[in-house]
């Protein structure tokens, strides 16, 4: 008996240290980072797989302004790589000028996306194609007179057809391409990669606090879990009440109301302004929105807590998201 509660006492001790070396950042546990390792392979789906051919004609459709009806913007327009593959912008401006009503987010790391856009109206990076081609706020483009024009351009019909033998250009094969070439568009190497391999010194002090408060008392783990830091689920953090129902729209379920997908958070620091209708500026106003308070509305993730960042505790979060910067990727020729 006696000996039980002794074990128990001890393993509580052990516990309650474990618990405060943690939140004092000191002592991250190699558990806790393991969880944060990037992977080694990057998946294709076995109905388009990959190949460097076909990889290579969707980076030059992807920065091709003749995707577009006018000629005039390409994918990369909005999703610059300078930019951490955005924009800069609140919301993104389309042909004839038209403001979308939503911000421009990151193509980077989606490969593991299992829904695609901020509602995740889409399942797959072959499905989304068809709306940023078709939208008239984005290219604003006609499918068959895109592939008339494609199979017009010699080097074009060249390529497709190497890479796609008999299957000519189709809404199917450019989808096809332009999927295969941004599931490999992955975030490079950081110091807090660096620091999951074993080099606690590849990262300042201040940010290893930081992840500490990041998958500790600050919870923000509950949502941006994972190597690329998104549990790819929706999610209403409590910004105020626009327009836009997000994920509602088209689930129709109570739940999703204000619901937008969790964003990776890697280069994050590239990709001001921020949320899905970039209404909060800096990296900093995105934090104290996390201290709260937050609307009472019966969509309001439970996961929100009020963890009453103080000042320091915030520069440390800063800190560490800085940590998830990754040395330039770029520069890929926009000129193609
Ligand atoms: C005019 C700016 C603009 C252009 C041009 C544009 N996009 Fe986008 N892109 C957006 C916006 C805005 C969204 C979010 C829309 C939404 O959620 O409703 C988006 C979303 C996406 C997403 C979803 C990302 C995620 O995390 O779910 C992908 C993938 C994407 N675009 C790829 C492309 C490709 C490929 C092209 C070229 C064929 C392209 N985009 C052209 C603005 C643009
Ligand atoms: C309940 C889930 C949840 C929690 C907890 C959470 N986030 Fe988020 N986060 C989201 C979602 C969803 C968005 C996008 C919301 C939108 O645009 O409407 C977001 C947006 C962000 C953004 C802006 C990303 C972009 O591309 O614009 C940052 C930065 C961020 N969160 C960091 C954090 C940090 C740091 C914490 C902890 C203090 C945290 N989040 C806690 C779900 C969560």
């Amino acid at each position: 008996m006696w000996k039980t509660f002794t074990q128990a006492t001890l393993a509580l001790t052990f516990l309650l240290a474990a618990a405060s070396g943690q939140a004092s950042g000191s002592d991250v546990s190699p558990a806790a980072l393991a969880a944060f390792k990037r992977p080694d392979t990057v998946p294709h789906p076995a109905g388009n797989p990959y190949s460097a051919a076909k990889a290579a004609l969707g980076e030059k459709l992807f920065f091709d302004p003749r995707l577009s009806r006018d000629n005039d913007i390409s994918c990369a327009t909005c999703h610059d790589p300078a930019r951490g593959w955005e924009d800069g912008r609140p919301t993104a401006i389309g042909a004839d000028g038209l403001r979308n009503e939503r911000h421009t987010p990151s193509v980077q790391n989606l490969a593991w996306s299992r829904a695609l856009l901020w509602d995740g109206r889409t399942p797959t990076l072959e499905s989304q194609v068809w709306f940023a081609l078709t939208a008239h706020d984005e290219m604003a483009q006609d499918v068959g007179r895109l592939t008339a024009e494609l199979a017009a351009i010699p080097d074009y019909a060249a390529a497709f057809a190497a890479v796609f033998p008999d299957r000519g250009i189709s809404l199917i094969t450019l989808s096809a391409a332009l999927a295969t070439y941004q599931r490999e568009n992955l975030s490079g190497d950081t110091p807090f990669d660096r620091w999951v391999a074993g080099d606690p010194g590849a990262v300042p002090e201040d940010a290893r606090r930081g992840f500490a408060l990041f998958t500790g008392r600050a919870n923000c783990t509950a949502c941006h879990s994972g190597w690329n830091f998104t549990d790819g689920a929706f999610h209403d953090i409590g910004l105020p009440a626009g327009a836009d129902l997000g994920r509602f729209r088209f689930s129709r379920d109570a739940a999703d109301k204000y619901a937008f997908k969790t964003p990776g958070l890697r280069n994050i620091t590239l990709r001001a302004p921020y949320m899905h209708d970039g209404s909060i500026a800096t990296l900093r106003a995105v934090l104290e929105h996390f201290n709260g308070p937050f609307p009472a509305r019966p969509s309001l993730s439970p996961a929100l807590t009020t963890a009453d960042l103080g000042a320091a505790e915030i520069d440390a979060l800063l800190a560490f998201l800085q940590a998830l910067e990754s040395t330039p990727d770029i520069p890929r020729d926009s000129e193609h």
